[in-house]
């Protein structure tokens, strides 16, 4: 896999080499030589041509990988997917990429938009290469993505997305950002889609109406108003009748979760059929509530979350959860390394990079333990 993606890379860098000489842009040494000696003595000895290409290539690209620094700031450590995903991150910059550990300078955001902007000058004095940012205000992207472009280092926005129109400047002026993430409205959708998969399609209590209690996350992420809308619409789509009983703002945080639930139980007892939660961690916290009132998920209430965090898919597993949506931290984190990699190496990434949710319910439970596990 290392050799591939670095191979690929190359290939890019030298086809680039090509391209720049053909404009005229190329330097004295960027010629299209290295290319065609390569694929002479490609015949005779393989190995030693791709060696050649390499060379070639590093001297376009400058970069090899083990000197690339990069500076990441997440927006919150305390976020247990976003641990998931920085974890992940980091291995994968360093045991499939070829960075140096010491070169990746990552921080914790610590969910304070003025001290993730210290840590962005920090970055741009250390001289990072390219910068891997989960913003803590998505609305200050494009304060964020001019003072990047201003130092010349490119940016890689992942999990909070910017708003349209600052992601079209990039493409009209030419700037290097993009960004990596899911696409919010499928796994809301995927929500809704498994409480109408039940029998009952969510009506525990038979009164013809499925009586629901929306947990939210953090509004600073689009994520949870796409949840929110698109989890109630594909149940309304599929033909239930619906009624909104609570709607609260849990911040993706797991005591959060387990205090609206609560209180929403003590409030509307066995009114409640479903319980949506924008995330695993709410859900979590709700799973909590929900044993405490004496409950039973999948009798007397249904649980959804979003995430796929292991201690959910086990929940699965053994019928005490309903259902979750794999928000794909593996596929977002390989795609954000593998793009900042490419603006080093000099390469054209596109303004906006989506990778796929995944319904997870006790069929595929066992096939995602493996990956998230
Ligand atoms: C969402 C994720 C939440 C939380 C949030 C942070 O995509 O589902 O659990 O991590 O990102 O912005």
């Amino acid at each position: 896999m290392r050799l591939t993606k670095k191979a690929a890379a190359l290939v890019l860098a030298s086809s680039m080499a090509v391209s720049l000489t053909a404009c005229g842009g190329g330097t004295t040494e960027t010629t299209a030589a290295p290319e065609t000696t390569a694929a002479t003595e490609a015949a005779a000895d393989t190995t030693a041509a791709a060696e050649e290409a390499a060379e070639a290539a590093a001297e376009v690209t400058g970069k090899d990988p083990s000197e690339i620094k990069v500076g990441i700031s997440i927006y919150q450590y305390a976020d247990n997917f976003m641990t998931l995903y920085r974890n992940e991150l980091q291995t994968y910059l360093v045991d499939e990429l070829g960075l140096t550990a010491s070169n990746i300078m990552m921080q914790d955001g610590k969910n304070d938009q003025a001290e993730q902007m210290n840590q962005i000058r920090n970055f741009i004095t250390a001289g990072v290469d390219v910068m891997i940012l989960n913003l803590v205000q998505a609305s200050s992207a494009p304060d964020v993505t001019n003072l990047c472009n201003e130092a010349g280092i490119p940016v890689v926005y992942i999990n909070r997305e910017p708003d349209a129109e600052e992601e079209q400047r990039w493409v009209d002026e030419g700037i290097k950002a993009t960004y990596v993430g899911a696409d919010a409205r499928q796994s809301g959708t995927f929500q809704g889609e498994i409480i109408a998969a039940q029998e009952n399609m969510g009506d525990t209590n038979g009164d013809g109406v499925v009586k629901y209690v929306m947990i939210q996350g953090d509004p600073e992420n689009v994520d949870a108003q796409y949840r929110t809308e698109n989890s109630v619409k594909a149940l309304q789509d599929a033909g239930a009748q619906v009624e909104q009983l609570v709607i609260q703002r849990g911040d993706w945080d797991q005591t959060k979760g387990q205090e609206i639930a609560a209180n929403a139980l003590t409030q509307f007892g066995t009114d409640i059929d479903v319980i949506f939660s924008n995330n695993d961690a709410m859900a979590l916290g709700a799973v909590q509530a929900i044993q405490a009132a004496g409950r039973t998920v999948n009798e007397d209430i249904y649980i959804v979350g979003v995430d796929a965090l292991a201690e959910v898919v086990e929940l699965i597993q053994n019928n005490q959860f309903t259902g979750t949506v794999f928000n794909d931290f593996i596929g977002q984190s390989h795609t954000a390394a593998d793009l900042a990699l490419e603006y080093v190496n000099g390469g054209e990434v596109e303004n906006v990079n989506m990778v796929d949710y995944v319904k997870v319910t006790t069929e595929n439970a066992a096939e995602i333990l493996e990956m998230v596990k």
